[in-house]
């Protein structure tokens, strides 16, 4: 395996060729090649499973599955520099990674460990070393990219890399009647003030289980940003067949109230809302997948009430809609406001339908819940015209840039 080599900002022609004529191979190996990857990875640093990736998203599949659709679509667009530049998902990459404090030193132990699952799958006799050199580029083009961007986020937090803990209070515990249980944190040093946040960001909250482990999770913020507070709402992933209780959400409803400490990371995310902009929001949500729209009306409804938005929300039925108060508060405190919440059980509409909904023409739309509704609104918001740079779609699992 050549040593890497950092400096090319794109392809030569030759690794060009290598890529293209090998992609389809690496391509249709590659879950294979990312499950080998993550099996060598944690049993040479079990620390890493343990502490930094998320073992939810290991055992169902999702970050592997995730990891492959990224690398795949990174070297088909170096190889054909006509499709557009991934820049949707190296930020999305990017602003996961910051939020969980990864470093450009760590590139290279995640390097190793993937090519030579890549030999494991693939042999020695497919990766020659030109095979391997090429592909060898193609990894530090996308580790470069990410660790630049990275790089930007921790100078934009005012933090040296990977510093984005904080420990925290719970200054006020409340449950709502659906079900979430919100919590409001204040830094424990009020020398470290918490800082604000665009609205539609989230933060990474990390807790010591019982066996030892550091888990890490995400949650959107759904409070008025900049008061030294950060609020956030989780729900309770309840055990279904074949699937244990959520293990992080599980344990913040049970163990963490009021007075309480925590350690959360400062806020990342990239699927915000452009303040500046006087276009129409529409705020599309189904279930938990309410929360970053939450975060979009306070900010809406502290500095921009009269901002034409459309809030769109599905749920089973309204006892069951997360944080339905908070919305219904936030909405009253809008000028240019029109609400519709479908509920399968409660009223006769059905499922939420974006075809059978007027939206206005220039509008972002803002798109958050389970993976179903998700790939559903998508194909809606297609269907009515709604062009793709104007669907910003937060999902709560791993992407997988393959769908
Ligand atoms: C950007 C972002 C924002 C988010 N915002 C919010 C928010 O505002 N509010 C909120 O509540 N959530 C939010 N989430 C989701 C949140 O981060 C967690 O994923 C969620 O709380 C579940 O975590 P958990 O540890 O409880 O579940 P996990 O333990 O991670 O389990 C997740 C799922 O995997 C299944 N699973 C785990 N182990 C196995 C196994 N061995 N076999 C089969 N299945 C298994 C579980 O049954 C469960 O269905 C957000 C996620 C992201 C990425
Ligand atoms: C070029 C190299 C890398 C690529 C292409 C990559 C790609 C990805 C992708 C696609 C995701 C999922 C993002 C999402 O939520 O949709 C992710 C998350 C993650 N990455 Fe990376 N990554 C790289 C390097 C690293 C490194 C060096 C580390 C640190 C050891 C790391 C640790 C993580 C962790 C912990 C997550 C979250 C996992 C989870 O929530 O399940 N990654 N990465």
């Amino acid at each position: 395996m050549t040593a890497p080599t950092r400096s090319h900002p794109e392809l030569t022609p030759d690794h060009a060729a290598t890529v293209r004529a090998t992609l389809p191979a690496i391509g249709a190996a590659i879950d294979e090649i990312t499950t080998v990857f993550y099996r060598t990875l944690f049993s040479a640093h079990p620390d890493l499973r343990r502490d930094l990736f998320n073992r939810g998203n290991q055992a169902q599949g999702s970050q592997p599955r995730a990891l492959a659709a990224s690398i795949a679509a990174f070297a088909t667009y170096l190889v054909d520099p006509a499709l557009p530049h991934p820049a949707a998902m190296l930020a999305r990459i990017g602003h996961k990674h910051a939020s969980l404090g990864i470093t450009a030193e760590q590139y290279q132990v995640v390097h190793d460990n993937l090519f030579a699952a890549i030999v494991e799958v693939l042999g020695a006799e497919v990766v020659t070393a030109p095979v391997a050199e090429a592909w060898d580029r193609v990894y530090w083009l996308m580790a470069d990219a990410l660790i630049d961007l990275e790089k930007r986020l921790y100078i934009d937090a005012g933090v040296q890399p990977g510093q984005v803990w904080r420990a925290v209070t719970v200054i006020e515990r409340t449950d709502d009647p659906a079900g979430p249980a919100v919590f409001r944190v204040r830094a424990v040093d009020p020398a470290e003030e918490l800082p604000g946040f665009v609205a539609g960001q989230y933060i990474s909250v990390g807790v010591r289980l019982t066996d030892g482990a550091r888990q890490l999770r995400q949650y959107s913020l759904i409070g008025a940003a900049g008061d030294g507070t950060l609020t956030f709402a989780v729900k309770r992933v309840a055990a279904a067949p074949g699937c244990p209780a959520g293990e992080v959400s599980s344990w913040l409803h049970e163990r963490v109230g009021t007075g309480d400490r925590l350690e959360i990371s400062l806020p990342f995310g990239d699927l915000t809302i452009d303040p500046d902009a006087t276009t129409p929001l529409v705020l599309v949500s189904a279930g938990i997948g309410v929360t970053p729209m939450v975060g979009i009306l306070e900010h809406l409804a502290a500095h921009d009430p009269g901002r034409p938005v459309t809030v769109l929300h599905a749920d089973r039925r309204a006892s069951e809609h997360p944080l339905r108060a908070r919305v219904l508060a936030l909405v009253e405190r809008l000028d240019n406001v029109r609400t519709e919440f479908w509920y399968t059980e409660d009223t006769h509409r059905g499922r939420l339908d974006l075809t059978a909904v007027e939206l206005p023409g220039d509008a972002d739309v803002h798109v958050c819940g389970n993976d179903r509704f998700l790939d559903t609104a998508r194909a809606q918001l297609r269907a009515a015209d709604v062009p793709d740079a104007r669907i910003h779609i937060e999902q709560f699992t791993p992407t997988d840039w393959r769908r």
